[in-house]
């Protein structure tokens, strides 16, 4: 089973039926995953050419700023970054407003690690509250 697989199996009660984003999405190989049971994933990054997501009616990708988000505020039931903290940690004061903003009420915020400097990154962020999940590390933020 590929990785983002295992993740949404992980995450599965906050992926399936709702609308989602990833954001700094890449190749959107975790959205792929997450389209499989999610109402609606919506996946944006800074680069259109890395994407290489399957194609689903489901999946709505844009190219967007993820720390400047044209989304309205309170758009989606649960927001993931997925191996992609290392690349945006310099933004990710704005970016974590920007995804509180585009959450709805009780709605939570995922970042996922499986990359060695990623963890790295996440362990000096958030310490203790980032958990192991076998390979997987998971910080989680829920509102409400
Ligand atoms: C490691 S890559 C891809 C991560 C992807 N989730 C994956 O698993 O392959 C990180 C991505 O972050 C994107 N990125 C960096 N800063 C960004 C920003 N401010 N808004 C949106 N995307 C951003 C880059 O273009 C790059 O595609």
């Amino acid at each position: 089973m590929k990785k983002t697989d295992l993740t949404v199996q992980l995450l599965l009660s906050e992926i399936k039926n709702k609308q989602i984003l990833e954001a700094a999405c890449g190749r959107a190989e975790f959205t792929s995953s997450a389209s499989v049971y999610a109402q609606s994933v919506s996946c944006i990054d800074l680069d259109s050419s890395k994407l290489s997501c399957t194609k689903r009616d489901n999946i709505h990708f844009e190219v967007m700023d993820a720390a400047r988000m044209r989304f309205p505020d309170e758009t989606f039931d649960t927001v993931f970054l997925y191996n992609a903290l290392s690349h945006v940690h310099s933004q990710w004061e704005m970016i974590h407003e920007e995804c509180r903003r585009v959450l709805k009420p009780c709605g939570s915020i995922y970042i996922i690690a499986t990359w060695k400097m990623d963890i790295t990154l996440m362990k000096a962020l958030f310490g203790g509250q980032a958990e192991r999940y076998g390979e997987f590390y998971i910080w989680r933020e829920r509102y409400g």
